[in-house]
């Protein structure tokens, strides 16, 4: 009999719930049971917080966007800000108080839902607490490199991709640049996965430092071959050459794991019409590609990490991640998860596609 605690973490992926289902569902066929820690770990922080999960809870969750237990990326309890009596933040280490907590509740054991952040901490929890942990990758962004692939990616894509479709039709009918940030952090996959499959011009990702000659080449050749209106999809961590990354004002808040990116998209469009003259317009799609119920891909990969979580459970593999290898459930440590991040590799097929059919790179 064992008694598993799951919590996710990090910025919200369709396919979260699909996660929590599987889990629910493994873990009662093997006659265990299973705990909610709500927004992160604060459920082992405050056990008002720390729901349990049957199948009774979980029964029409797989298609609902966002997470049952909410989720938070502000959240480290190894970095937590708290404010003193003073009302001054600080930055304190509570995660002992945590591992307390997870044994005095009697858990046997984490599943810990995330994206690098989120499977770093339980990394720590694994390797310094000796917390048994397994991690499951999320994030639209798909940048974890130990997976071929997270779930929350396809959703995205296909949000940005119904985006990008119905820009067309306004930016020929104004003879206008349209130019539509998408989400990523310092991977372009979303960008380049959207913007080939919705027909853009140029897609500019941070794999490649964009020069605005060579956007401004694409839309003069456009002009000349009859098309007066034009796409730029530009992710969110893309730079100009010699730049550096646009980071919001006054968002890089306290305890936050990473600052907040956003602004690039506005700054290629008034460039563009700087230099082209044309009448240009931008939009960031934002949290739209975070929303909504995962596509059937998602799910089905949401619902096969879930599962196989519970398999390395039973099987006593902790400090280890599920991972889609060749199609397949693997298990990676994760440490070897969380090392680095997967970045569009200059030589992908999908950059070779790219420029096969013409869309500029910004390069
Ligand atoms: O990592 C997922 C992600 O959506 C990134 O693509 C984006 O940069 C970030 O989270 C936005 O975070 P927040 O939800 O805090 O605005």
């Amino acid at each position: 009999m064992k008694k598993i605690v799951i919590s996710t973490g990090g910025g919200d992926a369709p396919g979260l719930n699909a996660v929590i289902y599987a889990v629910v569902m493994s873990a009662q066929a093997r006659g265990w049971e299973v705990y909610g820690s709500r927004g992160g770990y604060k459920g082992l922080i405050d056990p008002q917080e720390m729901m349990p999960l049957t199948p009774k809870i979980v029964e029409d969750i797989t298609s609902l966007g966002g997470t049952i237990l909410g989720s938070t990326n502000k959240g480290n309890p190894f970095a937590m800000p708290v404010k003193n009596l003073a009302g001054e933040m600080q930055i304190v280490d509570i995660s002992d108080l945590i591992m307390k907590n997870f044994n005095r509740m009697g858990f046997s054991c984490h599943i810990a839902v995330g994206g690098d952040g989120s499977l770093d901490i339980a990394r720590r929890f694994y390797e310094e607490k000796g917390m048994p942990v397994v991690g499951v990758p999320k994030t639209i962004d798909n940048d974890l490199f130990a997976t071929q692939l997270t779930f929350g990616f396809d959703t995205a894509v296909s949000t940005a991709t119904e985006a990008i479709d119905k820009l067309h039709s306004t930016a020929k009918s104004h003879d206008r640049v349209m130019v539509v940030e998408v989400m990523g952090r310092e991977s372009g996959w979303i960008a380049l996965n959207s913007g080939i499959s919705g027909g853009a011009d140029v897609i500019l990702i941070p794999e490649i430092p964009f020069d605005m000659d060579s956007v401004r080449q694409k839309i003069e050749d456009n002009e000349l071959h009859g098309k007066h209106y034009a796409i730029v999809v530009v992710a969110e961590g893309a730079t100009a050459k010699d730049s550096g990354v646009v980071c919001r004002d006054n968002q890089c808040e306290v305890g936050r794991q990473e600052v907040l990116l956003g602004g690039i998209g506005d700054w290629v469009a008034k460039e563009v019409r700087r230099i082209t003259e044309k009448d240009t317009r931008s939009l960031v799609l934002g949290h739209l590609q975070r929303g909504g119920s995962p596509t059937t891909f998602d799910r089905l990969l949401a619902l096969r990490f879930g599962a196989a979580a519970v398999r390395m459970v039973d099987e006593g593999l902790f400090g280890h991640m599920v991972a889609l290898v060749n199609g397949e459930m693997q298990k990676v440590t994760l440490e070897e998860a969380t090392r680095r991040r997967k970045k569009v590799d200059l030589n992908d097929d999908k950059i070779l596609t790219a420029r096969e059919i013409g869309i500029c790179l910004g390069d």
